[in-house]
């Protein structure tokens, strides 16, 4: 953990009611408390785990073309080689057996499928191996959740034409997607068409910090961009892509092949940060402009009116054939989530980050009031333990969204690394145990509410490469040397499976565990 301010009074009395709190959630949760048939896995992504980024004619993606540009990652790694699962799937998915889950969601590498978008062959290298893994997770007993793109394009496509600010890629995901479907389709249950668009959009086209690199001041510096209009522009155009894949699925695979298709977005429960009428309205504002920007076309036909009403004419309008195809509805939302924030008005007050203006809905999203955190800090920078947020937005995307089928498919705890640490300072993850506890602890109180939730995972079975922060952070259930390849359990991943063989009370995992030892400042 990390205490980086003013260590007051009030932020030991706030910091120990927010332990115990925890604490008490997590007492009392186990698996009897969620459907039978819930869906219990862990999540990864291509670039996070793959590695053999140039195997089997592979094509490069944006992400192979990013991080090789130097400065861009903090510790000045890539995802080369990554977890090298690329070769070493089998023993991943022995590793998923032995915890006992009975799902997976991974993302297949739009780059390896088509090196070079709809402008080449399809490799049938890169389908040989998505039908290996698929088969020898079925084989196993675990059902695939397939995303097909989080935040990868191939390089070619941002080339040609500028990737999503270009409505030629709504025909390129298309392609992409029909693929995926016709060769994958009779073994997938679980199809996410994007991985937290509204992330990929706001670090690549709104701050700049995510392949394209693409913003203006004072959002970011770059050398192109501009942040008041790009994001809405691509935004919509991933809209579309998602809008024609969900179409395609629905118009000429799901019938025969009986599965499920939605999209993943990422969230954050939004706390005013004073409990005052305009901080409540900036609160509404910074769900609209995170979540209800997307959800709100796909699902209820247009941009939630708090962005209508600040950016008009800024946001593209749904043609007539657009809104036809929009009309189309998926079949669940796909929740990320890990934290809380505040929301502060910048509207009727000026806001002293001068990038938190109209693009944003006047709003900065920030951690701490008057140097208090709005939860136990974790190793992640804004990521905080608030466990009461994952009910809260499952009942708020219940509600605004008629109660659609709901899926948590990533949620989950970083430990800060250095490259003079070993596996045995990382299996012993308490803070990991507490983390998920209280979370799913939560999850099942917003299940009883009435939510229709219908499955969660974990972020991530293996530790991985963490994008911006690359191997710093650690999210996996098994540690990974990465001189060795070497996955090693934490203490997280007992817990996992003797959670999930439906121990009666996981207290007896969480009190015989060792003291708490706190490695990493
Ligand atoms: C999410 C990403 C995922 C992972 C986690 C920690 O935002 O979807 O790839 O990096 O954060």
């Amino acid at each position: 953990m990390r205490f980086g301010v003013m260590e007051t009074k009030n932020y030991w009395v706030e910091k120990l009611a927010l332990v115990l709190g925890m604490l008490v959630l997590a007492a009392g949760v186990d698996r009897t408390q969620f459907p039978p048939d819930f869906l219990f896995g862990t999540s990864t992504s291509y670039y996070q785990i793959e590695g053999g980024y140039l195997d089997d004619n592979k094509g490069l993606s944006n992400w192979d073309v990013f991080t090789h540009i130097p400065g861009k990652i903090k510790d000045g790694s890539n995802g080369d080689m990554a977890d090298d699962h690329y070769h070493r799937y089998m023993d991943d998915i022995d590793l998923m057996q032995s915890l006992g889950v009975n799902s997976y969601r991974f993302s297949i590498s739009w780059s390896r499928i088509l090196p070079r978008g709809r402008f080449g062959e399809v490799n049938s290298e890169g389908i040989s191996f998505y039908n290996k893994l698929l088969d020898a997770l079925l084989l196993k007993g675990i059902q695939p959740f397939v995303t097909l793109c989080h935040y990868d394009i191939p390089q070619e496509l941002e080339d040609r034409y500028g990737a999503w600010l270009s409505s030629q890629i709504q025909e390129d995901f298309a392609y992409y997607a029909e693929i995926c479907f016709k060769e994958f389709g009779e073994k997938v249950k679980y199809w996410g068409t994007f991985n937290e668009p509204n992330v990929m959009i706001d670090k690549g086209y709104r701050f700049g910090t995510y392949p394209p690199s693409r913003c203006s001041e004072p959002y970011g510096y770059c050398s192109a961009g501009d942040s008041d209009i790009e994001p809405f522009i691509a935004a919509h155009n991933v809209i579309l892509s998602h809008a024609n894949a969900v179409d395609i699925y629905k118009n000429k695979y799901q019938e025969k092949q009986g599965g499920s298709i939605g999209i993943v977005m990422s969230t954050t429960w939004f706390v005013p940060y004073m409990d005052t009428p305009i901080h409540r309205m900036a609160a509404k504002r910074a769900t609209a402009f995170e979540l209800a920007w997307f959800l709100d076309p796909i699902i209820l036909g247009a941009y939630p009116p708090e962005m209508v009403e600040i950016l008009g004419s800024k946001l593209p309008a749904f043609s007539s054939n657009d809104k036809l195809k929009l009309r189309r509805t998926m079949d669940f939302i796909g929740v990320n989530h890990y934290t809380a924030m505040y929301a502060k008005d910048c509207k009727f007050a000026l806001c002293n980050d001068l990038s938190h203006y109209e693009s944003t809905g006047y709003t900065l999203r920030i951690g701490f009031r008057d140097g208090v955190p709005i939860g136990p800090t974790t190793d992640m920078p804004d990521f905080y333990v608030t466990p009461y947020g994952l009910e809260n937005i499952v009942l708020q995307v219940m509600e605004r969204y008629n109660n659609m089928p709901m899926i948590i498919t990533e949620n989950g705890y970083a430990q800060k690394s250095s490259i003079n640490l070993s596996a045995k300072d990382f299996v012993n993850d308490e803070g990991r145990i507490h983390f998920l506890t209280s979370y799913l602890s939560s999850l099942s109180s917003a299940i009883r509410k009435g939510a229709d939730v219908r499955g969660y995972f974990i972020w991530s079975i293996i530790d991985n490469f963490e994008w911006l922060y690359g191997y710093s952070l650690r999210f996996g259930l098994y540690h990974v040397d990465y001189n060795t390849m070497q996955r090693t359990p934490k203490l997280s991943a007992k817990w996992y499976s003797e959670f999930l063989k439906g121990c009666p009370n996981i207290t007896t995992v969480v009190s015989n565990m060792s003291k708490p030892r706190r490695l990493l400042m």
